[in-house]
């Protein structure tokens, strides 16, 4: 059993990392095993818009014709049987990064051929405010809007704030033990 981190923070021991690593804790104490992607890391361009209406190949084949690590990441969301997004909280939002990469792939999913491996796959998602500690909840909000689109079933959303990141880490790792059970929303 395998789980596959995707994180919109390019800080491998910020505080995003540590709220995703309670749950991939968890996860392996359970018998599973884990990777990690930093998006901010990678190459992943935003959205070109293609044409004039605003589609591209996305419309037709359910693939982005921009050569960056799209194409890696989606082999590996497909190779993993549970997916964790954790992104830092930015402006009450999404990370750059994540926003980029969740924008592009709900292009994607909904007109591939052959989704499997996408759809269905049960999905956490962890939004840290790190700052003043405002706008986990409506990041939780955007992050399951987009994923959603992506036809992932989202099993959990968690907001964290640093007032209570501390407190919540215990929670976060019976969350990766539950999430290694392959749990769906069903
Ligand atoms: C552009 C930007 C916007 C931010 N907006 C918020 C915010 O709305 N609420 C908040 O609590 N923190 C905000 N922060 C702070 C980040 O949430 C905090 O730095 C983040 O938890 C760091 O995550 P990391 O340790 O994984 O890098 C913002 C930071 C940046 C860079």
């Amino acid at each position: 059993m395998k789980a596959l981190l995707i994180s919109g923070s390019r800080n491998p021991q910020g505080q995003t990392a540590r709220a995703a690593d309670a749950v991939l804790d968890g996860f392996v104490r359970a018998g599973g095993e884990v990777e990690r992607l930093f998006l901010p890391t990678m190459r992943v361009e935003r959205c070109r818009q293609c044409d004039e209406r605003g589609w591209g190949t996305c419309l037709k084949e359910g693939h982005c014709c921009i050569p960056d690590d799209m194409d890696t990441i989606v082999n590996k969301i497909k190779a993993a049987d549970v997916l964790l997004f954790a992104t830092p909280v930015y402006y009450g939002d999404l990370s750059e990064s994540m926003r980029a990469f969740t924008d592009r792939l709900r292009r994607c999913v909904p007109r591939m051929a052959d989704k499997t491996g996408i759809a269905g796959k049960p999905t956490v998602g962890v939004c840290v405010a790190g700052g003043g500690g405002g706008g986990a909840p409506t990041c939780c909000v955007s992050l399951e809007k987009v994923l959603r689109t992506c036809e992932l079933d989202m099993v959990d959303l968690i907001p964290v704030r640093r007032q209570n990141l501390e407190a919540k880490l215990a929670q976060l790792g019976l969350v990766g033990e539950w999430l290694f059970t392959g749990p769906t929303s069903q």
